[in-house]
């Protein structure tokens, strides 16, 4: 928010919301916007829609001015822009609140904090950077700067928990698809929720589930979505060079990660907006997506390792695998390594 200064013609303070004016530049991106029009819309003078304007300027907004036509947007600044995401996910009924932030612990870790605070259904975090991502098992999730897309929504399905052990899966398809629809390329699944392009990984998901006290009634869920957008190989640290890759670098097309946001975020809103009721078309959709059935795979239990190859995804989402023994187990949860990925050889 910009405080203004006095008015003099109206003898009262001015507020506007940058926000508020850049909504009106985004919806007629292209055209000129008088300063008349945004001062009526807004009910502020056209000093204060000036002020916004050149406010806007400083923070790396492009906006033209021409006399008696007023001002056109023609470039926002490199980053996820708060207004113009919002202006992309306003279809979603579902989308409650948009806060984008330069920096951040980890947008998981910030929504749940909203979420004990009482924060709504729908509240998407995005930020910039990460200083601690976090990954499934306790691992850290590799966030730079600029170079990733990194959200989390919350959600409140007042289901129990048993209803919800199939939405990791789900998500992992809502990814695929967002990603899809934007860049044109369809990544594939490793079983659970690793989104892949042969076999290196270019988006991670983290589903965590918080259940009320008195009951085992879910109070809420954090789906927390980490994708590779802008890194060139080597920018990746050693360690994780061979085992993921960038969307850029797969599509080799100039890519903005406002959009590529929305995308996903719209697939995801989309996708439980279907929850529980389409379950044989996600189904379906996850057994096309993943490759780990019918590849060489190593269980990990703790400190145990065991062979066997994959045989399919039950009804549940969950894996099938048969061992070299010849002995069968259904894998709801764990740790799977797929023979020629992630230097398993
Ligand atoms: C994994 O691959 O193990 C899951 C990675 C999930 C990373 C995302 S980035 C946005 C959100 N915030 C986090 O701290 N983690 C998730």
């Amino acid at each position: 928010m910009v405080r203004l200064k006095r008015c003099p013609t109206k003898e009262r303070w001015d507020f506007v919301k940058i926000e508020d004016i850049l909504q009106f530049l985004f919806e007629k991106e292209g055209e000129y916007v008088s300063g008349e029009e945004m001062s009526q819309g807004l009910g502020v003078s056209r000093s204060a829609i000036w002020k916004g304007i050149s406010t806007l300027r400083e923070q790396g907004y492009e906006i033209d001015s021409k006399p008696n036509r007023g001002y056109c947007l023609q470039n926002s600044p490199v980053g996820i822009e708060k207004t113009k995401l919002a202006n992309l996910l306003k279809e979603q009924s579902l989308i409650t609140s948009v806060v984008c932030v330069p920096s951040i612990d980890s947008t998981n870790t910030e929504v749940k904090r909203c979420a004990t605070q009482g924060a709504k259904e729908g509240l998407l975090v995005v930020a910039e950077h990460q200083t601690a991502g976090r990954g499934r098992r306790g691992r850290s999730f590799y966030s730079p700067t600029g170079k990733g897309l990194y959200f989390s929504l919350l959600l409140r399905p007042h289901v129990p928990y048993e209803e919800l052990m199939d939405l990791t899966a789900w998500v992992a398809v809502a990814v695929s698809r967002g990603i899809a629809q934007y860049s044109g390329i369809t990544p594939t699944i490793k079983w659970t929720n690793d989104i892949l392009w042969e076999e290196k990984k270019i988006s991670g998901i983290l589903t965590e589930i918080s259940l009320e006290s008195e009951s085992d009634f879910v109070d809420y869920v954090v789906v927390g979505v980490g994708i590779n957008v802008h890194q060139k190989k080597e920018e990746f640290p050693e360690e994780l060079r061979e085992m993921a890759i960038s969307l850029e670098d797969v599509t080799k097309k100039d890519l903005d990660r406002g959009a590529l946001c929305a995308s996903v975020v719209s697939s995801i809103c989309e996708m439980y907006g279907h929850f529980p009721q389409e379950k044989q078309k996600y189904l379906q959709q996850y057994r096309e997506l993943c490759v780990t059935v019918g590849k060489q795979v190593q269980v990990l239990k703790g400190e145990n390792r065991r062979s066997g190859v994959a045989t399919g995804i039950d009804d549940c989402f969950r894996l099938l695998v048969r061992y070299e023994d010849g002995e069968e187990e259904v894998l709801s949860t764990g740790e799977v390594s797929v023979r020629g990925m992630y230097g398993y050889i």
